[in-house]
């Protein structure tokens, strides 16, 4: 019997997204698997898809902001790469291809405009792509595009006990790909607006994204995680944002969706198929400043 659906209360934290409107995003490169050099892109359609995400994150209470987009960037849609934010501190992005590396500048732009500090890393580092704030711990994926010196860099930047995790698959080439944060106690502080007690950080993960050591170490840190299907992994089901309580998610992900209902979660499906040809989903295009 699923315990948490009658005993823990989902709570919503409003957050604070960055996007950037996909004017000129396109498929020019194949840096993932998902990519194909040719591949066409219906940017009226990808537009339409993406004003639905910022609809159904303002509708559900969260703020959005937006960067401007810049011609020849076609992956600059990608907000979440950009940096990693936690309490008001901006760790920047340094990219792995050659053809993203300008997006850093794009980004730091606008954080300094806003009022941000901006870390560049010096090592190669996909901001949210591959680091997950989790409770007391920042899960960071390594193995296709962020380094395990990235990770230590990180570390040493926000004091926060950063846990390095292997993937192996290049299906699932960044940590959001393969894993999400359902709830995060840790950033919206100890207890919920109203005082009400906030459940332990929890995530979803498709296991076999990851090395068996680092399958170990998810089993051991959430014991009560959901797992995913590599089906809903494939449908980009794991490319989710979670506000603790809604969950904005890719329609195809049945099985998954199934699961967050039973688990008192509520599932606001959002289709971002065109992006999937670049290799992104919902997370991958939105940053969060915490
Ligand atoms: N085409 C982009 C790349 O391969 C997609 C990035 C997706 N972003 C993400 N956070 N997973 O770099």
């Amino acid at each position: 019997m699923p315990t948490s659906l009658s005993t823990t209360p989902r709570v919503a934290r409003p957050g604070r997204y960055l996007l950037c409107e996909p004017r000129h995003f396109a498929v020019h490169y194949a840096i993932n698997p998902w990519m194909r050099a040719d591949a066409q892109v219906d940017t009226a359609l990808a537009g339409r898809q993406w004003e639905t995400l910022v609809r159904a994150y303002r509708e559900h209470g969260h703020t959005v902001e937006t960067v401007p987009p810049v011609a020849g960037l076609p992956d600059m849609v990608f907000a979440a790469n950009s940096a990693l934010v936690l309490a008001g501190r901006v760790f920047g992005s340094r990219f792995h291809a050659p053809e993203r590396r300008p997006e850093s500048t794009e980004y730091e732009t606008w954080f300094k405009a806003a009022g941000y500090d901006v870390y560049r890393p010096e090592e190669l580092c996909e901001g949210e792509g591959d680091l997950a704030p989790a409770g007391p711990f920042l899960l960071a994926g390594t193995g296709f595009r962020t380094t395990r010196a990235a990770h230590a860099e990180v570390q040493e930047f926000f004091g926060v006990p950063t846990i390095g995790l292997q993937l192996v698959d290049p299906y699932f080439y960044h940590l959001d790909t393969a894993l999400f944060v359902l709830d995060d106690p840790g950033a919206g502080g100890a207890g919920g607006e109203d005082g009400a007690p906030r459940p332990a950080a929890n995530i979803a993960y498709y296991p076999q994204a990851f090395s068996s050591g680092s399958r170990e170490v998810l089993r051991r840190l959430f014991p009560d995680a959901v797992i995913a299907t590599r089906e809903d992994a494939m449908a980009f089901g794991l490319n989710s944002v979670s506000d603790g309580r809604h969950v904005f998610i890719a329609p195809a992900a049945v099985g998954l969706i199934d699961q967050l209902t039973h688990r008192g979660y509520v599932p606001v499906p959002v289709d971002l198929s065109e992006f999937h040809k670049a290799g992104g989903g919902i997370k991958c295009c939105t940053q969060e400043i915490r």
